[in-house]
């Protein structure tokens, strides 16, 4: 069936224009004008921009974490990813140490393929590397297309591996073709620090905060771009929350070594003191690395901006803040990290960055799309408008304003980390390979609907020319 959207502002990385775009067969098949009357639908997309669709590269859908499990799965979270103007994500697949890596990925399919209503692919956490790892890297990334790989320096007996295992995860990402993926902060300090405030009877939620400073998060950003450096491979930091961090990241690409930098919405417009919240509310502001003192969100924008850091995750780990971030009543440590942004990423972005003035229109979809794309091997087939593209599009009034509210939002949770901000520009109607998943801000997508991705190794898909910045 072919479609017509007509009227709208086309916007990429690069350009912005008015111009038709008929799909066809889920795909992009004309970008111009008077493209003819051959499509049985017509969508009038006057006043609107025409966005690629979103890609969060940072999900937690249906985690085990924290001693609970994250409140969205594939249904809930990937229809309000697909509310908020998202049509792809990579969720990251927890391993077991001395398990098999594929026993992991097949649970994680069982998670998602008859639920996720837009397409969506794995990292897969690395923990360990032996022999039986080495073995199977090789074949993940060939059968299943997986082609970036996870590595905790944080969370000391639970997630984190030791150095050696980053570096021989680095060589073997090189050797093979992947990206490497780190949480950068630096667990044996942070476990020292917080077995200490608890000591001390220190056990509210700001201590989270306090026991995280952000200099342990550039000591392990440092240490894990160098470590980079060393293996000539390469680095993509997630969560990037402070200056630390951002220096380190640029030092290293100055020097020429492939490090990329992620930072997400609520590092943007929250900080610190959310965590002191009274009533123990605080609970709702935890993630690791913790929110920072406000003056780093300039640092953070100016970073995006001038190319420092590069893309925009959501970092989605949601709990209910009722029987979920409860759990760490009188110990901080209890309180499971994360909070609930897949629905706000996008509009949030647009609102507080292109809105404000703060980053250009085409840099808003590189950050949120393309460079996403390109870093985890789904361009040109996912991250923009062209002909020939998956027809994962957004139409989205730049001028809706509204108030984002638990009461409103369809993420599968009990509050809202953004209860009350206002926001400038609103998704309209989202596609997902030319099927609308959000018609006129309704749902009309189907679970199951959405396609695993089997992604591109690091770096194959650019010819010399178009190396990814
Ligand atoms: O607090 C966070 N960030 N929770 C999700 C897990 C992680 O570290 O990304
Ligand atoms: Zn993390
Ligand atoms: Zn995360």
């Amino acid at each position: 069936m072919k479609k017509l959207i007509t009227n709208g502002t086309i916007v990429t990385a690069a350009d912005r224009y008015e111009a038709d775009l008929l799909i066809e067969d889920g795909k992009i098949a004309a970008i111009g004008k008077n493209l003819g009357t051959g499509a049985e639908e017509v969508i009038d997309a006057r006043g609107a921009y025409v966005f690629p669709g979103g890609i969060d590269p940072h999900t937690h859908l249906d985690m085990p974490f924290g001693g609970t499990v994250t409140s969205d799965d594939f249904e809930t979270g990937t229809i309000a990813a697909a509310y908020g103007g998202t049509t792809s994500i990579i969720d990251f697949c927890l391993t077991n140490k001395g398990e098999p890596l594929k026993n992991a990925i097949q649970t994680w399919h069982e998670k998602s393929k008859s639920k996720a209503v837009i397409d969506y692919g794995f990292h897969l956490m690395i923990s360990e590397v032996n022999e039986q790892v080495l073995e199977e890297i090789p074949l993940i990334i060939e059968e299943e297309g997986i082609t970036s790989f996870k590595v905790f320096m944080a969370y000391k007996n639970v997630f984190q591996a030791d150095d050696e295992t980053l570096f021989r995860t680095l060589l073997t990402a090189k050797e093979h073709g992947a990206l490497v993926m780190v949480h950068a902060e630096n667990g044996d300090v942070i476990d020292f620090l917080v077995n200490k405030a608890l000591k001390e009877g220190n056990t509210a939620p700001i201590y989270h905060a306090l026991t995280r400073p952000p200099e342990v998060e550039g000591e392990a950003t440092g240490r894990a771009a160098q470590l980079t450096g060393v293996a000539g491979s390469q680095l993509y930091v997630v969560h990037v929350s402070c200056a630390e961090a951002v220096e380190k990241i640029d030092q290293a690409r100055k020097k020429g070594y492939q490090v990329w930098g992620e930072t997400c919405p609520q590092y943007l417009v929250l900080d610190q003191s959310y965590l002191e919240k009274p009533n123990f509310e605080g609970a709702k502001y935890v993630w690791s690395p913790p929110l920072r003192e406000k003056w780093n969100q300039e640092v953070l924008w100016n970073a995006l901006k001038n190319g420092q850091l590069q893309t925009l995750g959501s970092d989605q780990c949601s709990f209910n803040f009722k029987g979920q971030k409860e759990l760490g009543v009188g110990d901080f440590t209890k309180i499971p990290n994360g909070g609930p942004i897949i629905e706000d990423r996008f509009s949030l972005f647009f609102s507080e960055g292109v809105k404000k003035g703060r980053i250009s229109i085409n840099q808003f979809v590189d950050i949120v799309s393309t460079r996403i794309a390109k870093l985890f091997g789904l361009f040109p087939r996912k991250g923009t408008i062209a002909v020939g593209s998956d027809a994962d599009i957004v139409i989205f009034d730049p001028n809706k304003e509204r108030v984002i509210s638990a009461e409103t939002h369809h993420m599968n949770v009990d509050y809202s980390a953004f209860e009350g901000m206002k926001v400038t520009g609103e998704p309209i109607s989202v596609l997902s390979r030319g099927e609308f998943v959000i018609r006129e801000k309704e749902f009309v997508g189907k679970p199951g609907s959405g396609q695993y991705l089997k992604r591109a190794r690091f770096g194959s898909q650019e010819k010399p020319a178009e190396k990814v910045r």
